[in-house]
């Protein structure tokens, strides 16, 4: 049974191995998906085979709780999932993180008030930080959710190096004091760290710009990750380990390729004061737009060789990834080429409009990356941007002052003619003015995503 126990823990490893490998390719993430989740059911079983047949004192009914409580567990997930729209994700990502943390500190707790603990510095040690990042992530991942969500808008303008440095510290040490005082004392101190965790895990998430979030999610992701690897090698658990590691591996490459894409640096958005979004005074009218209708827009299309469609939050919001579709269809029935160019940090989440795009069949081959759009754009006749802005905004290029100055940016004005969509003259997340809609080659369809590629595909069959 141990041995079996052991190869399913291998088989789970696998799994985790090669699903997250094919996370990497559209078509197959869906079934990558489906191979991490079994991974991770082979891994609570196996576990669970191995605790019971090693540990004599654990009876049964423990296991029974234990599968209760996961299916619980199960429920909540599944329902939670269904009701958070794509568009909420990163908030989804966000809560279950959360909960990852809380769940790392309980188990520090668990293990810092075990009797064989007392006295033994490195486990304290360890525990402890379990402890403290574990409960800081419960609570930053908790605001960095009501900041996304426009629910906390908060700023704690501080020294935040000599801040972290000094909490953390403070924290270790009453970590270690945790073991070396009397019963009574022992309760207060750990209530003591676990209220200075989750305030440090406020102010953190609370000093950190809302349009830096994103970034922020990832990098409490890899703590989490970090604190499951810790936990694993305090209960000498191997899948505990290795899931730990991956967790914290990919945390750390997204967290770096959204640092690039938004031209930012960790260090900066943890220690410096980066925030991507303006005042709401920094976004100010347009003088010289030039509207055009879907008419028009289908008129010109159809005369088009290569066009190019940059889509941004705004076709979320619009659900218009389905409409899309259909006007790349109805173009190659006239044999005109589409392509689409994504931006990294288009929508509000890491491969948002990768999802969408996939979910309504666009096939994989005609989406270019921010290196390879740029180049094509320049070819392009006709460039069709939906819904975004920031992606596009040519004040990063052009304004040195502009608080996205250097981000990379989709470079749409390359093409001969560019037709913007969106509902009106609203600013995108980063709250300022885009001076491609004043251009003289832009022209704008100020209406809803969806309606307007309906009626362009309208005309375009008629
Ligand atoms: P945004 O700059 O947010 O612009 C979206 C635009 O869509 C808005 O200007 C809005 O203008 C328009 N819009 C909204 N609803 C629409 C509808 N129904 N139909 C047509 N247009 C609609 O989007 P983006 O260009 O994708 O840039 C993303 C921004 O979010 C970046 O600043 C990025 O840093 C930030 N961010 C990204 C992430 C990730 S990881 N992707 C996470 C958080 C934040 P109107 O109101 O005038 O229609």
């Amino acid at each position: 049974m141990i041995l079996g126990g052991n190869i399913g823990i291998l088989a789970a490893a696998f799994s985790f191995v090669i699903g997250m490998m094919m996370l990497g390719t559209p078509d197959k993430a869906e079934r990558g998906n489906r191979l991490l989740v079994f991974g991770m059911i082979l891994a609570l079983v196996s576990t669970i085979g191995i605790q019971s047949f090693t540990q004599v004192e654990i009876p049964w009914s423990n296991i029974g709780v234990l599968l209760t409580i996961i299916a619980i567990g199960t429920l909540i997930g599944l329902k939670v999932s269904y009701r958070f729209e794509l568009t909420k994700m990163p908030e989804l990502v966000s809560l279950f993180n959360g909960f990852g943390g809380a769940a790392a500190g309980l188990i520090g707790i668990v293990g810092i008030s075990s009797d064989e603990m007392h006295g033994d510095l490195v486990s304290t040690l360890i525990l402890s930080s379990s402890i403290f990042l574990g409960f800081m992530t419960f609570s930053g991942s908790y605001i960095a959710l009501l900041k996304l969500g426009g629910k906390y808008k908060m700023r704690i303008p501080n020294n935040r190096s000599l801040t972290f440095f000094t909490l953390a510290a403070s924290i270790l040490i009453i970590g270690l004091l945790v073991t070396h005082i009397g019963a009574e004392l022992f309760i207060l101190t750990l209530v003591g760290l676990v209220i200075l965790s989750l305030l440090h895990g406020v102010s953190f998430a609370s000093s950190i710009g809302g349009g830096d979030m994103p970034i922020l999610i990832s990098v409490l992701n890899g703590f989490t990750g970090a604190l499951t690897a810790i936990a694993g090698i305090y209960f000498g658990s191997t899948i505990m380990i290795l899931a730990g590691v991956f967790v914290t591996a990919t945390g750390i490459i997204l967290t770096f390729q959204m640092c690039t894409a938004m031209n930012t640096t960790l260090k900066k958005v943890i220690f410096g004061a980066t925030n991507l979004i303006a005042d709401s005074a920094a976004s100010e009218g347009y003088s010289s737009i030039h509207e055009t209708t879907s008419t028009k827009v289908a008129t010109d299309i159809i005369l088009m060789k290569k066009v190019v469609i940059v889509p941004g939050f705004g076709l979320a919001v619009a659900k218009a990834q389905k409409a899309c579709r259909e006007l790349k269809n109805t173009l190659e029935q006239a044999n005109i080429e589409m392509k689409f160019v994504i931006h990294p940090v288009a929508g509000r989440m890491p491969g948002h409009m990768n999802v969408l795009l996939a979910e309504a069949g666009i096939d994989y081959a005609d989406i270019l990356d921010l290196d390879k759009g740029n180049q094509y754009l320049e070819e392009a006749d006709l460039c069709l941007i939906i819904g975004a802005n920031d992606v596009v905004n040519t004040s990063a290029e052009d304004d040195q002052d502009s608080i996205i100055h250097g981000m990379p940016i989709v470079q749409t004005y390359k093409a001969k003619k560019v037709v913007v969509i969106k509902r009106g003259l609203g600013a995108g997340y980063a709250g300022i003015k885009n001076p491609l809609f004043e251009k003289e080659n832009t022209q704008l369809l100020l209406t809803d995503a969806k309606q307007a590629l309906e009626s362009i595909v309208d005309e375009l069959k008629q």
